[in-house]
């Protein structure tokens, strides 16, 4: 059997922790071949893989990023790679695919089993944004990267009685803000799901100004939103990918809170550094046991599921569930954070 397997989408610490479980297991334990497909869907499109033995996956459990490549890929070619899905499989020669990818990916995958070519999925996003998996692997690493930035973010802005306002990534979801900002003791938190007013920003920094401090952090996922009828602000266009594109949130608070207070402050975004470089631990065995798990649904035959973290345990999950809702921070979440704040 030959099994094929790639990395679609953003890219997400773990990934190659993944990669490197498919080949020790399946290679290893069943004898597989394991076949690397290039740059996510294009390279199944375009007919681009290699194979990956022992020695290509050497050193993977620790390494950022992903060995093979990924890319961002327009729907309609994801549609056409569908409709062409028992072809595609011929020309690599693959019996089965895992593709390791967020809910775009796992919506695709779904389609892919629809079509004939027997998949299974694998959950990756920094955003724990996918409901049907307790966590995905990234996420603890983007709160690590998160919450050291904001640490060091304290020391330099009380050293210069500023304001500094931190924008994490999160599109829909504030997981990252609300944990890093818990666990980096933020002043503020704001969160996609929980529209804000500035000028409540704006009165909780002046009310901590008056009890001595000279300095505030305020932590915002880049897909917060005002309050209706206070700060006009859009979120930008569509990307050439027709994917919805943010930003901005950041800079726009910064420059709003500054008029508004008199005070300095300034943004820092962090970006991509939440997703590059090494795993922490828990990422690097979640993403381990994912990769054991999806080799051995393949092994089993349990196409069309995907490995999700239930409580402790790795289950497979229809991959329906992969995309049937997107996981917001619950408003019972959201009550203890502000208690914290
Ligand atoms: O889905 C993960 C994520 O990191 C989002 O939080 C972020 O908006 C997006 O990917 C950015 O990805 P890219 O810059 O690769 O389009």
């Amino acid at each position: 059997m030959r099994i094929g397997v790639l990395t679609s989408g953003g890219d997400c610490p773990g990934l190659n922790a993944v990669i490197r479980s498919v080949v020790h297991r399946g290679l290893d334990v069943h004898g597989y071949e394991i076949l690397g497909i290039e740059d996510g869907f294009l390279g199944l499109i375009e007919g681009r893989a290699r194979v990956v033995g022992h020695d290509d996956v050497t050193g993977l459990l620790t390494l950022g990023g992903t060995v093979l490549g990924s890319a961002r890929v327009h729907r309609d070619r994801v549609e056409w790679a569908v409709a062409h899905a028992r072809e595609l499989a011929a020309a690599l020669g693959i019996d089965a695919l895992i593709i390791i990818g967020g809910d775009g990916s796992l919506a695709a995958a779904r389609k892919f089993g629809a079509a004939g070519l027997p998949v299974v999925g694998v959950p990756k996003t920094i955003d724990n944004d996918i409901a049907a998996t307790d966590v995905s692997f990234g996420f603890d690493t983007a709160v690590h990267v998160a919450t050291e930035a904001i640490d060091r973010l304290k020391t330099t802005a009380e050293s210069h009685q500023r304001v500094l306002v931190v924008e994490l990534m999160g599109r829909h979801t504030g997981w990252i803000a609300m944990t890093a900002g818990i666990a980096g003791g933020a002043h503020g938190i704001l969160i996609p799901e929980k529209p804000f007013d500035i000028e409540a920003v704006a009165r909780m920094i002046e009310e901590r100004f008056a009890r001595g401090k000279k300095f505030a952090i305020v932590a915002v996922a880049e897909g917060a939103v005002p309050l209706p009828g206070t700060l006009r602000f859009e979120h930008g266009g569509i990307d050439e990918f027709g994917h919805r594109t943010f930003g901005g949130i950041g800079n726009r608070l910064a420059e709003d809170l500054e008029d508004l207070l008199g005070t300095e402050a300034r943004p820092v975004i962090l970006g991509h550094t939440q997703r590059g470089g090494t795993p922490t631990a828990q990422d690097r065995v979640l993403a381990t046991r994912f990769g054991w798990h999806a080799v051995e649904a393949v092994h089993r035959g349990a196409f069309g599921r995907f490995t999700a973290l239930r409580d402790t345990r790795v289950e497979l999950a229809p991959l329906e569930e992969a995309v049937a809702r997107v996981k917001t921070v619950p408003p019972q979440r959201w009550m203890e954070c502000e208690s914290v704040l």
